[in-house]
């Protein structure tokens, strides 16, 4: 798998979160940040198979710790995408390997 420059670290808010269209069709990523932890989740809820964002581009979060799909509010985990409450509770959001390489988020790279 290569590797894909996705952001630069600092274009994720502190406890939010950004969508990056890295790629036609179904490969936009969001990115999810808190402090120097860095998650990225493919940008598709497991409820309807939508996009998380409503807006595109701005998808909400809560307390640092969840991030909110648009459409009927369902909260994942920022660490492993899980869905703790909402209509797909139990369900999880698709994990993207990243990894932190100075200032910018890469995919595609294990660990
Ligand atoms: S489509 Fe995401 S919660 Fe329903």
């Amino acid at each position: 798998m290569s590797a894909r420059f996705l952001c630069c670290v600092d274009d994720v808010p502190d406890g939010g979160a950004r969508v990056v269209d890295d790629s036609p069709g179904d490969g936009a990523v969001v990115v999810v940040r808190r402090g120097a932890s860095v998650w990225a989740y493919v940008n598709r809820c497991p409820h309807f198979s939508v996009r998380l964002d409503f807006e595109p581009g701005e998808v909400c979060t809560y307390r640092s710790k969840v991030l909110m799909c648009a459409h009927h509010s369902a909260l994942f985990a920022f660490e492993n995408g899980h869905c703790i409450e909402g209509p797909c509770e139990g369900a999880a959001l698709t994990p993207v390997a990243v990894r932190v390489v100075g200032a910018d988020v890469w995919s595609g790279v294990a660990g």
